[in-house]
């Protein structure tokens, strides 16, 4: 699914930075442009790095990380934009 709409950034593409290193929010960022237009995107792109397995303290994330979480079940932007 399309993460960030204004950059077309996926969360696949999210999921494979994050499998090749970048496990920080401001370098996601910086690499794919998300949540550098409308900013919607930010939560998403968290959660979405949360759930790749990036560490808690580096993506930003406040609560537990998701591997200690297995009934967490994530919501996809538009769902989040329809609450
Ligand atoms: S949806 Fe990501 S910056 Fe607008």
């Amino acid at each position: 699914m399309i993460v960030c709409v204004c950059k077309s950034v996926s969360d696949r593409t999210i999921r494979a930075s994050v499998a090749e290193g970048m496990d920080s929010f401001d370098e996601l960022q910086f690499e794919l442009g998300v949540a550098t237009c409308c900013g919607k995107c930010e939560e998403t792109v968290r959660e979405v790095m949360a759930q790749s397995g990036a560490c808690a303290t580096r993506c930003g994330v406040s609560h537990a990380h998701p591997a200690v979480m297995p009934q967490a079940v994530p919501l996809t932007f538009y769902e989040r934009k329809a609450a």
